[in-house]
């Protein structure tokens, strides 16, 4: 496709795009037009429509139960992990089938082309509505651990500028931040937000923070639901004390709050404005329940061009860039977002998981999540062999909940809990790994009663 593209924007194959001349026209209006023709020709826009979760198979959005049957996710165990890779509901199967389907019976009339013809500004769309955001500034992805690497491995770092990161973050995080060290020589400077999780607050983190902000720090590279330990930064609180430190520096020396964002997006019920962060990373393919190996970053609009990509878009003014030798003017969104062909099935589909997300209720879904976690952190808390990890109060923390079992690695636990008591729990993957919980839409109050007895028989 690459070397049959011109600037007139005929090509040797068949890459769907509109008749409309796009002469006048902003990406906004572009798109509309995109969409049109798209549906014009029946795919993928239609079929992405098709999909009114709450009317179709007896589906009650109202009724739990209802929720959980629209899950294949095996009822042979109590399922306290079903966060880490997401299972479909039947809305996104269908519309991944009906994507696959059509894919295989003519993948150009599909719809595989460049970026925002290709079906995908339906799915930018509906993920910033999600975010409460623009399209313009939300950039795909296949997963967090991608977005991160973009973001970290992309960022212009004036000489001297430094990352600052703390010492209980992820792989995903301290990995992409090192291989940026080994390309470039940034510094990067890790600290401890609190010393026991279970009893940090907002104040102490936001204070350890500030402390160790110096001039050259122009990063935070944060986790906002860590993963070991369920501890929930107080986002909102950082970013605005960083507010206050930038209010005091250029744009190009502001400090950035880039968050992995990945164990609270759809656990939690927040827009990026509540949250306060400049950059965030996520998959959906976690507590949304969205097809695997989907993902975004989104950044503010007034960071966005401080981005350099990293890999070749695949838009149109991409190819136009590229072919008049020059740079491309579009949004740094669209320049960052990975080019190559897509699963375009998985992609594609999730709107459908938005959809059914928003079809529950965004609120109603966290409410469950955080009112399952403080139970089952409660319960835990009373057994004599068990240390939690992660602190009571939902103000900071979300739906991961962490602990020890006294006397067991958390490898033996998470086995003896699967094959004796029917527990899904997990290991987190840490150098000291813990034993972690998340009680999910497809988990219920009445079984973290099983849950509980099931770790106090750990003896
Ligand atoms: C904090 C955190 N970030 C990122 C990931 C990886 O997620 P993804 O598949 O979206 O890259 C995980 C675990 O899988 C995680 O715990």
């Amino acid at each position: 496709m690459v070397t049959t593209v011109n600037t007139t924007g005929r090509t040797g194959v068949a890459i769907p795009r509109p008749e409309t001349s796009r002469g006048g026209l902003t990406r906004r209006g572009f798109a509309t037009a995109t969409l049109g023709a798209t549906a014009a020709i029946g795919l993928p826009a239609s079929a992405a429509q098709a999909d009114p979760a709450a009317s179709q198979h007896g589906f009650d959005p109202a009724d739990w139960g209802s929720v959980r049957d629209q899950f294949t996710l095996s009822r042979d165990y109590l399922q306290f992990s079903a966060f880490v890779l997401a299972s479909h509901p039947r809305q996104v199967r269908d519309a991944i089938e009906r994507y696959r389907d059509a894919l295989d019976a003519d993948p150009i009339a599909a719809g595989a082309g460049f970026i925002d013809e290709d079906g995908s500004l339906e799915v930018r769309t509906s993920l910033a509505g999600f975010l409460g955001t623009d399209a313009d500034d939300v950039a795909l992805t296949d997963s967090t651990t991608m977005g991160l690497a973009l973001l970290y491995g992309g960022l212009r770092l004036g000489s001297g500028q430094e990352v600052l990161t703390s010492e209980h973050d992820f792989y995903a995080t301290h990995q992409a931040l090192r291989l940026r060290h080994q390309r470039g020589g940034v510094p990067v400077r890790k600290i401890r937000l609190y010393d026991d999780p279970a009893m940090a607050t907002p104040d102490e983190i936001v204070t350890r923070i500030v402390r160790s902000i110096t001039p050259r720090t122009r990063v935070l590279a944060l986790t906002w639901v860590n993963s070991d330990n369920g501890v929930k930064l107080p986002a909102r609180a950082i970013a605005d004390a960083l507010r206050d430190i930038n209010a005091r520096r250029d744009l190009s020396d502001h400090v950035l709050l880039c968050l992995d964002g990945v164990h609270g997006f759809a656990a939690e019920n927040i827009t990026m404005t509540d949250l306060g962060c400049d950059f965030f990373a996520t998959s959906t393919h976690k507590w949304l329940h969205g097809p695997r190996g989907t993902g975004l970053l989104w950044g503010k609009p007034e960071h966005w061009p401080f981005v350099a990509p990293v890999i070749p878009n695949f838009s149109r003014e991409g190819y136009e860039g590229w072919v008049g030798d020059r740079d491309p003017v579009a949004a740094p969104a669209i320049l960052n977002t990975p080019g190559g062909y897509h699963s375009f099935e998985q992609r594609w589909a999730v709107p459908a998981a938005v959809r059914f997300h928003e079809t529950i209720g965004r609120a109603r879904i966290a409410k469950r999540i955080t009112s399952q976690a403080t139970l089952l952190k409660d319960e835990l808390d009373r057994l004599p062999n068990v240390r939690v990890l992660t602190p009571r109060d939902p103000s900071i923390s979300a739906g991961v909940v962490c602990c020890t079992v006294e006397g067991w690695a958390a490898a033996d636990a998470e086995h003896e809990l699967r094959a004796v008591h029917k527990v899904i729990a997990t290991e987190t993957p840490y150098a000291q790994p813990h034993l972690r919980f998340g009680p999910t839409m497809l988990t219920a109050p009445e079984q973290i009663g099983r849950v509980v007895k099931a770790v106090r028989a750990l003896r």
